[in-house]
């Protein structure tokens, strides 16, 4: 079987500092280590964190009963209220939020506090949007899709200021944009889809229109895995979803000539390579 290796597969830098960051407390001999959140959307990682003593700590609530320790910042951020009440806690705090998703951050408090009203593109639910979400001031909404961009109505001198969460469908976001252009709105728009999300979603998006099966690796609760999922079904009927190499229960067709590999931001070198082998092997 001949297998095309996506480059931009698996951990990005974010990801792999704050992951590194985990471990460095450990080798350091650190005792109290806690994440706000799981450190990644891997459970092979997480669990082996918590095998070597790392809690993970789901909920401000969850925070109250601490007293000591450090925590680490997953590199998805957290939101306004929670950095403070780490810091009145006055546990050590190792903030590993990434680069790109503190630069939404600063974005979305200046341009609120100027005034603008705040639109952010991507899911309401997922930590990274909450956190961007409570970097604004005023009135700040949040777009899932094209289609609730076209639901959305403002006066058209209103001031907006549009935002992307890291990890977006880049496609999607430009028809966002189009479709908030046509309707003549006056709108400041920064790309903050990151780099590496940007190149991980083209290069699946060329190499699943090459081949004839395309795998895509990752957490069933990556939302970036999920989209590049999204990605490759459309250029590929045979597109499979799988979080590790136990998962690869597939009965390809017999015309299957072509794999192609590509991982999500969480998914850990090993396991892509484990899925590599075992294509090129058995299939
Ligand atoms: Fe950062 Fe982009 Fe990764 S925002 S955490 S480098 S996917």
């Amino acid at each position: 079987m001949e297998v095309l290796l996506a480059e931009h597969a698996g951990f990005c830098f974010g990801v792999t500092k704050a992951v590194d960051k985990v471990y460095e407390q450990i080798d350091n001999g650190k005792g109290n280590v806690f994440t706000y959140g799981p450190i990644i959307h891997n459970e092979s990682v997480v669990n082996d964190l918590e095998n070597k003593g790392v809690k993970v700590i789901e909920s401000e609530k969850e925070l109250e009963n601490i007293r000591e320790g450090t925590i680490i910042i997953r590199s998805h951020g957290v939101t306004r209220q929670v950095y403070e009440a780490l810091e009145q806690k006055g546990l050590e705090i190792i903030d590993a939020t990434c680069p790109f998703v503190k630069r939404i951050h600063n974005i979305v408090a200046k341009e609120s506090a100027n005034g603008k009203i705040i639109i952010v593109i991507g899911s309401s639910k997922h930590p990274e949007v909450e956190g961007i979400v409570s970097y604004a001031s005023g009135p700040v909404y949040v777009l899932e899709s094209p289609e609730e961009a076209r639901d959305f109505t403002v006066d058209a001198e209103t001031e907006l200021c549009m935002v992307a969460q890291t990890t977006f469908n880049y496609n999607k976001f430009k028809e966002t944009i189009e479709i908030f252009k046509e309707k003549g709105y006056n709108v400041n728009i920064v790309n903050t889809i990151c780099s590496a999300t940007e190149e991980r979603q083209t290069e699946a998006e060329e190499i699943a229109a090459k081949v004839d099966a395309m795998i895509v690796i990752g957490g069933m609760h990556s939302s970036n895995t999920r989209k590049l999922y999204e990605i490759c079904s459309k250029k590929c009927a045979n597109t499979y979803f799988i979080q590790t190499l136990e998962d690869l229960q597939i009965d390809l067709p017999k015309e299957v000539k072509i794999v192609g590999i590509t991982a999500g931001a969480s998914t850990p070198k090993k396991i892509i390579e484990e899925v590599q082998n075992y294509v090129r092997r058995k299939l």
